[in-house]
């Protein structure tokens, strides 16, 4: 059976926020203004996006200042903004007003997001960015790994959601380690359920990706494969899921239209299958 559209809103499957900050990078390697962002939002949405993500990094190297004004003034559904928790950032933010917020860590060199914030770490920091944003109207999520103790800290801080960080377990996935891919997928239903039981609402996300995209001549590539994202996407606790990289991957040979049809009938597929088992 194929899905698209609408259909693929009416089911208890996660929400799906796409990341189109790679639409930037490939604009930024040539300076211009080709390709736009927010064009491929507005396509996203309409081919079945529940929410946009993005993230302004302090060194821009993909989505601009300018970009996120655009974003907020043309994209139709919720706004997932991932930022530092910075002065400069939470300052923009208000500014802005999205609907969603994900607080992230941000280290300057790294290629992609590597770990979860370290809430417990900085409690108070946390807990003022949390209220800040909570008074200018944007629901707050902490980027967290699956760890007991930063999911109960990010409860205190007073955050009603957090996305956990799937980084470890997509990289299992993609290296065909399945103890490995086990164990982490074990972590995280183990977070999202103790995130449940603090009154959390739970999402997941980082390097998740569908069989299809795995490299040629890739052994693992058999019938009967689960994908990573089906995999996440099957747990009950989640209730959305933000992908960017293997998307926009994935688009560059489906296009992007069918790329996300590709990513949301995977979601759908594995939920459904879950619930029915
Ligand atoms: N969630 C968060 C908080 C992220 O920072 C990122 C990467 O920007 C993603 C999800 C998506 O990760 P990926 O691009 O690997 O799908």
């Amino acid at each position: 059976m194929t899905y698209s559209g609408s259909q693929l809103t009416a089911v208890d499957a996660p929400l799906l926020g796409v990341n189109i900050d790679h639409i930037a990078t490939v604009r930024n390697a040539r300076g211009g203004r080709f390709p736009d962002p927010v064009a491929a939002a507005l396509l996203a949405v309409e081919a079945g996006a529940d929410i946009i993500t993005f993230h302004l990094r302090e060194d821009r190297r993909h989505i601009r200042d300018e970009d996120v004004q655009r974003l907020k003034a043309h994209v139709p559904v919720p706004l997932n903004f991932e930022a530092a928790v910075t002065d400069e950032m939470l300052d923009i933010i208000e500014r802005t007003a999205p609907e969603h917020v994900c607080l992230v860590p941000e280290r300057r060199q790294e290629i992609t997001t590597e770990g979860g914030l370290d809430v417990l770490g900085q409690r108070s920091r946390m807990q003022d960015a949390c209220q800040r944003l909570a008074r200018a109207g944007c629901r707050v999520s902490l980027f967290i790994g699956a760890d007991p103790a930063q999911i109960q800290a990010a409860a205190e801080v007073g955050a009603p959601c957090i996305e956990l960080h799937t980084g470890a377990l997509a990289n299992a996935w993609w290296d065909g380690d399945a103890a490995m891919l086990a164990h982490e997928l074990d972590r995280l239903k183990a977070g999202l359920k103790l995130g449940r039981s603090l009154g959390l609402r739970t999402h997941a996300g980082h390097g998740l990706a569908l069989t299809q995209n795995l490299p040629v001549g890739d052994e693992l590539v058999k019938p009967g494969q689960v994908s990573s994202t089906a995999l996440v996407a099957a747990l009950p606790d989640v209730s959305e899921l933000h992908i960017g990289h293997a998307l926009m991957g994935h688009a560059l040979f489906v296009g992007l239209r069918e790329a996300i049809a590709d990513f949301k009938a995977e979601a759908v597929i594995a939920r459904r299958q879950a619930s029915s088992n």
